[in-house]
């Protein structure tokens, strides 16, 4: 139930509830934020508020009501160079967000954020500036006649600025957005909506109607939508009347713990602390969240997002003169922070701590070693690294290019990227030299591809060998009709008795193969139970639809299986000889070997590896049935 706000919104709390509340009254169906992990595989992270509704825009989904609202939470990577360098820019935000499915539409959506700004948020009109798509005429009429504002101030953007979508392809149109003019006495003169000190954008209105597809081209969505976000930080900001979005309540208590921590003052800090501080204010809550949510740090995707935040946040605790791990401290308080609104936090807090622990005590070994080479390259006084010598920083040292860079060019001394860059692709083709693999990445049309089979039938539990049909052929994440002998392709069929990676278990292997044609297929995937054989034409050639057999090499299966049950006998032994309380974090079954990582409150000690090894290999002999 909607609660009566009795004084102005202020804090970040009552700024969060004040919107939703607002919205909830105007028949808004209040919706929790979704997981930063999307069910969508064209994106890594959740980077918008209308991100868990995008199969609902796109007509694939029912909708939950008409009108929903939510503050959802977010993180975008790609401006992470603007962290702490500019007021507004952060790798993990909230975006608060009205929507409508095919309800209401331009008018309602902007009287509603016109509305909610003046008599909600208290902002004086004379400080609000509007920007709207050049072609979109509607909308301008819409806030001139409606709404009254002057001319002058309804400033015509073209497509760069204010046409929106969420990604290459997916549902987008042309957006409005509200500017705070912190200094209206200046005028409308050439003024620069970019420029950060005058002005901030703090509500996007979104009139989503088309689907961009893969060509680019545009087609009429099944209804017009609304998509809207308000950056809470922003919000905080103007009604905080702070500087920039860091110093608001939202964030500042971080910055003061690091403060407090480094020995270096906020206020009087210089701008490369002032920026170091921001930097741990921001990344703070970016990495409590990725984890919470369930990302380990790794050199892949998102777990390589959340281990280039720690590593940057490391990095910039060590220029602070932070000497000891001091991550978790920082994390403890954005865990009390922002734990009333998203009760997951604390719920996962011991987590959060021993992956912050682990990667902090990982990268500051790497650190060591890597700092040291360094600082040989920058006193031989050379103004260009090589990219074999930053490649081996990255490769031998796990020191990344981006580090390398950013403390080299504290030092005015350039990276060849381009070499590195050539470093990198031939590593990558030593790489599948070496062990005959295809391109296992998947990647651009084919992860939306995907999606439009029907889903595979799996019959492997029964068979090894079975027929299936062949529904898809992708080469280079490209769709094609056919393919033949030497292409690494990805087959899907209608049936199959290949078993796809799942949980941490590997992927069976074998060939499919038919009277005109093999092929050796390394590694099956499955999305949304489509399985997706990768492999290689090694005679003939193939076709859509054409009949062949699916072949699992059956002692590599048993490998498999076999290295699966070990993980659990591995498990209980550990609860037997470590504690009760170890848990797992995630395993690795492979044909030859398997990993199995786990949570625990104490090292393990030499005499306990035996008394494991010593169990599993009991309950081996054993030889007991499996269910
Ligand atoms: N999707 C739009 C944005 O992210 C409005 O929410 O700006």
């Amino acid at each position: 139930m909607a609660t009566v706000i009795d004084k102005y919104p202020k804090s970040g709390d009552e700024i969060r509830k004040a919107f939703l509340d607002f919205y909830e009254k105007k028949a808004h169906k209040v919706i929790p934020s979704s997981s930063l992990i999307p069910d969508d595989p064209t994106v890594l992270l959740t980077i918008a508020g209308m991100l868990p509704f995008k199969s609902i825009f796109l007509g694939l989904k029912d909708k939950p009501s008409n009108r929903a609202t939510s503050s959802q939470k977010c993180i975008r990577t790609n401006d992470i160079e603007n962290v702490g360098v500019t007021a507004r820019h952060h790798t993990f935000f909230e975006m608060l967000g009205n929507f409508s499915f095919g309800d209401y539409f331009k008018r309602d959506a902007i009287e509603w954020a016109w509305q909610l700004v003046t008599n909600v948020y208290h902002l004086d009109r004379k400080n609000i500036v509007i920007s709207v798509f050049d072609k979109d005429t509607e909308s301008k009429k819409i806030w001139e006649e409606n709404i009254g504002i002057e001319p002058d101030k309804i400033i015509q953007l073209g497509e760069k600025d204010n046409f929106w979508s969420s990604g290459p392809t997916g549902p987008c149109g042309p957006c409005s957005e509200l500017y705070y003019d912190f200094y209206p006495e200046r005028g409308m003169n050439n003024i620069d909506l970019d420029d950060d000190d005058r002005f901030i954008e703090f509500y996007n209105l979104v009139f989503m109607q088309y689907n961009r597809d893969s060509s680019g081209a545009l087609t009429d969505l099944k209804y017009k939508n609304i998509d809207t976000g308000m950056g809470l930080e922003r919000m905080a900001q103007i009604l905080q009347k702070k500087k920039n979005n860091y110093e608001t309540d939202l964030i500042f208590p971080i910055i003061e713990k690091a403060s407090q921590l480094s020995k270096v003052d906020y206020f009087s800090a210089n701008s490369s602390q002032k920026a170091s501080l921001k930097i741990l204010g921001d990344h703070t809550r970016a990495i409590i969240h990725l984890i919470s949510d369930g990302v380990i740090a790794s050199n892949l995707g998102r777990g390589y997002i959340l281990r280039r935040l720690l590593r940057r946040m490391i990095r910039h605790g060590k220029l602070l003169g932070i000497k000891d791990k001091f991550i978790s401290q920082l994390a403890l308080v954005g865990i009390q922070l922002m734990k009333n609104t998203y009760p997951e936090l604390q719920n996962n807090s011991q987590r959060i701590f021993s992956e912050i622990d682990i990667e902090e005590q990982r990268f500051l070994n790497t650190l060591e070693r890597g700092e040291k080479l360094l600082n040989e390259i920058i006193a031989s006084g050379v103004k260009l690294i090589s990219g074999t010598q930053a490649f081996e920083l990255y490769d031998t040292y796990g020191f990344p290019l981006e580090l390398t860079k950013e403390i080299l060019d504290e030092k005015n001394i350039e990276v060849d990227l381009k070499g590195f860059e050539r470093e990198m692709n031939s590593q990558r083709e030593r790489a599948k030299a070496a062990s005959q693999t295809v391109d296992l990445t998947l990647e651009g049309s084919i992860e939306r591809d995907i999606e439009l089979f029907e889903k595979t039938n799996f019959v492997g539990y029964e068979l090894l060998n079975t027929e299936g049909n062949i529904k898809g052929i992708f080469i280079n994440s490209n769709s094609v009709e056919n393919a033949s002998q030497g292409e690494t392709v990805q087959v899907v069929l209608n049936q199959t008795s290949f078993y796809a990676e799942s949980g941490g278990q590997i992927g069976d292997v074998g060939v499919i193969i038919s009277d005109n044609a093999e092929i050796l297929v390394e590694k099956v995937i499955k999305k949304k139970d489509v399985f997706l054989h990768y492999g290689i034409i090694q005679r003939g050639s193939i076709k859509i639809n054409q009949l062949v057999e699916t072949r699992v090499d059956k002692s590599k299966r048993v490998k498999a299986e076999s290295n699966h049950t070990a993980t659990h006998l591995l498990q209980s032994a550990l609860k037997l000889v470590v504690d009760e309380s170890v848990s797992q974090r995630g395993s690795m079954v492979a044909f030859n070997k398997l990993r199995f990582d786990f949570n625990s409150p104490n090292p393990v000690s030499e005499n306990q590896i035996l008394d494991i090894e010593k169990l599993v290999n009991k309950w081996i002999l054993e030889n007991h049935s499996i269910s």
